[in-house]
């Protein structure tokens, strides 16, 4: 039988700022019932001045060394997804590696914007299930208010800074833990959803700071048609090939990009209310981190349970999408 991989920590960290709709107001020519209205969003939380995504990561790792007693030596790798690195290089998993004094751990990021986590996590899971490494650590960190413009009402309302980090480990009972996963990608998403500048495409120039290439571009509609089906068609494949039906799941947490997203998702996988984590309208989106985020505050409302089916899913840039099924096993 195939060793398994289970979740046996969690942490999370998001910055003190709030930034609401009605501040947001006063910015841009933007209203808190538009927002609430098409998003779901009333606030969301904003880095300090200098906070980077490896320092905000460090603090979610705090957060879970208070919670459970894990020792950071003995951690052997860091894998963090994340679209806003302090820096090209080193990763960011050095920086936190570096932070946290995981000295035993080796460490990479991955770029693949919203659905980062999941793909982090299957990587996560190949690492333990295939018996290489014991003790895996996950990051999802984004500090998404430094690549958007607080002068673009498109984008400026959607986007919040997070941080979110799990544990991934062999379990020894096989009842329980990470079950299956699927991961996809469609690279003819690049026009609709990117940040040009920077990169070796459009190197840092004046140019491209005058252009404001620096920011997030995106279009919206055919971003939100898509993310809708593809969302919901990766779950229920995920689903259908392990045998199980919406009614199966405990606890499904999507992506939180757009309340109406998840909405139209719920929809089409059959699932109640009581079924599905939102948490959009105080975090808005964090990129990698919702996910993760979702977990630590399921977990804390004690909506997730051991034996509970947990489904993830996710949609963004690339575009990259997927999806995560398991048995829960963490014990409040
Ligand atoms: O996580 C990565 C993946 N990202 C997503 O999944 C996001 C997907 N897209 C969306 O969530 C939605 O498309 C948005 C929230 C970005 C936009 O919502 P929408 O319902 O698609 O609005 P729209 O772009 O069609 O705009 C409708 C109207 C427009 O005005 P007109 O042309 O009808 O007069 C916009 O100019 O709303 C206007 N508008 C706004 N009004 C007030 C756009 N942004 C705003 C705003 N405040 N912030």
């Amino acid at each position: 039988m195939r060793r398994k991989a289970t979740i046996t920590a969690i942490g999370k960290y998001v910055p003190e700022k709030i930034l609401s709709n009605f501040d947001l107001e006063k910015m841009v020519d933007t209203s808190d019932e538009w927002i609430r209205t098409r998003t779901g969003i009333s606030e969301r939380h904003i880095a300090a001045e200098g906070e980077a995504s490896s320092d905000m990561a460090s603090f979610a790792f705090q957060d879970l060394q208070r919670r459970f007693d894990i020792d950071p030596q003995e951690i052997d790798v860091i894998i963090v997804a994340t679209i806003t690195p302090d820096m090209f290089f080193p990763s960011t998993a050095a920086l936190i590696q570096y932070n946290i004094g995981a000295t035993n751990a080796w460490g990479f990021d991955i770029s693949a914007a919203c659905s980062g986590f999941v793909y982090a996590m299957i990587i996560a899971a190949q690492l333990v299930e295939n018996g290489l490494y014991k003790k895996v650590l996950v990051a999802a960190t984004d500090t998404m208010s430094t690549i958007t413009d607080y002068t673009n009402r498109d984008t400026c309302v959607l986007f919040g800074d997070a941080a979110s980090v799990v544990l991934v480990e062999p379990t020894e009972n096989a009842e329980f833990g990470i079950i299956d996963y699927l991961a996809k990608m469609d690279g003819s998403g690049k026009d609709f959803l990117y940040m040009a500048g920077g990169g070796s495409r459009h190197p840092a120039s004046h140019e491209t700071i005058d252009k404001k290439m620096h920011y997030i571009y995106q279009e919206g509609k055919t971003v939100f048609k898509l993310a809708v089906s593809k969302m919901a068609d990766v779950s229920i494949e995920l689903l259908q090939r392990n045998s199980f039906t919406g009614a199966d799941v405990g606890l499904f947490i999507p992506h939180q990009a757009n309340k109406r997203i998840i909405d139209a998702c719920v929809n089409r996988l059959k699932l109640k209310d009581g079924q599905v984590l939102i948490n959009i309208d105080k975090y808005a989106n964090t990129t990698a981190a919702t996910i993760p985020l979702g977990i630590v505050d399921g977990y804390d409302q004690g909506r997730l349970k051991p034996g509970d089916l947990l489904l993830m899913s996710a949609f963004g840039g690339g575009f990259t999408w997927g999806s995560m099924l398991m048995r829960w096993s963490l014990l409040q």
